[in-house]
């Protein structure tokens, strides 16, 4: 494995990709901006690095580093590296209490999603695992290894399920990553359903998704909250990952009540529509998959030229009555145009 490669999914899942408030934002989101995950790489077979554990570190946009932490082999399994999420959790639970631990799964997903899909561009294979005894006593659940055999999340063919075909997105997966910011202010316009359909196509649909399978399936559901959507009703409908399509069940515009529920954050009131993912049997692995599936609606809706945010703040009871939904609410996606 080429050190390029191993530079480009790490750069994916943490690197820096904009300078702010004096610190780093990066290529995955993170609640408060509180950074909770020290990425660490374990390097098996990559040309110029000897076999060890790193420490990655992101300084500034596009300038990063590996500090070796131990040298040998520090892994079983036979495949380029690993990317190991360190958590860090007291970072965002002493801001948000027992909520941070969501927000922190959440946020491994995230960034293991990136990782996944630079892998994907650069032709190799990779699969994100849980993790029972991590190496050096790092306090991480979750890894991504890189170069295993495997199957590539790749093109998709979708069935021909009610909405329109998605348009072509408007940048590469690559520039996507380098631009992807959360975005609060939308323009009072409608979205097109073609774009509704994309953001959907390229986060959550399919029997095969865009991001990989956590072992015992897929975990997370989603509803679409929408306000002014071209050819649609205001009203929440039932998303069918399946067959790429809507089933109406509530009619009236619901963007207030969802914005009070989320704590009055009025960017969930003023967007066209607002995806909501939930889970039917709440766990940390449905909460990590919400983050996978976040950065892929991250990453579609930066290359449509659309504007989103994650939103983890909300009272799960009320997200629940409000949507009806038969489950625990994770994420709520706000989409417009910026
Ligand atoms: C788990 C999680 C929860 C978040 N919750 C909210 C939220 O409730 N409201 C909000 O405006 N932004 C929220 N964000 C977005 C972060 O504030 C944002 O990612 C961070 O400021 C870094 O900016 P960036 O996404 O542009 O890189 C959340 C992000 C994550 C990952």
């Amino acid at each position: 494995m080429e050190l390029e490669a191993l530079a480009k999914v790490a750069f994916a899942a943490q690197g820096c990709t904009e300078r702010r408030w004096g610190g780093c934002l990066r290529a995955a989101p993170s609640a408060g901006a509180t950074y909770p995950l020290q990425l660490y790489i374990i390097a098996l077979n990559v040309e110029g690095l000897e076999a060890g554990v790193y420490k990655y570190r992101s300084h500034a946009p596009r300038l990063h580093s590996l500090e070796r932490v131990a040298s040998g082999r520090h892994w079983e399994d036979e495949c380029g590296f690993v990317l190991l999420f360190e958590e860090r959790a007291e970072r965002t639970t002493s801001v948000y209490g027992e909520r941070g631990y969501m927000y922190v799964r959440e946020e491994v997903g995230h960034a293991a999603q990136g990782a996944v899909l630079e892998a994907s561009v650069l032709g190799l294979s990779a699969r994100v695992r849980e993790l029972e005894r991590p190496p050096l006593g790092l306090r991480a659940a979750y890894c991504v290894e890189v170069g295993v055999r495997g199957r590539r999340v790749g093109e998709r063919r979708l069935g021909g399920g009610a909405l329109p075909p998605p348009p072509k997105p408007m940048m590469s997966l690559e520039e996507a990553m380098l631009a992807r910011r959360s975005i609060r202010r939308y323009k009072p316009i409608p979205l097109a359903l073609a774009e509704l359909s994309a953001v959907l196509a390229w986060s959550a649909a399919g029997v095969v998704r865009p991001y990989p399978q956590l072992p015992g399936g897929y975990r997370v559901e989603s509803c679409v909250v929408v306000r002014e959507v071209e050819g649609l009703r205001a009203g929440v409908y039932m998303y069918d990952a399946q067959g790429h399509s809507l089933a109406s069940t509530l009619g009236g515009d619901l963007s207030r009540t969802l914005a009070r529920a989320c704590l009055g954050q009025e960017w969930v009131e003023n967007a066209a529509a607002n995806i909501v993912m939930y889970t039917p049997a709440p766990s940390a692995a449905a909460e990590v998959e919400a983050g996978m599936m976040g950065q892929c609606l991250y990453l579609a809706a930066t290359s449509l030229r659309l504007g989103t945010v994650a939103v983890g703040a909300f009272y799960d009871d009320e997200v629940a009555s409000i949507l009806r939904l038969r489950g625990r609410p994770l994420y709520v996606f706000p989409l417009g145009k910026p």
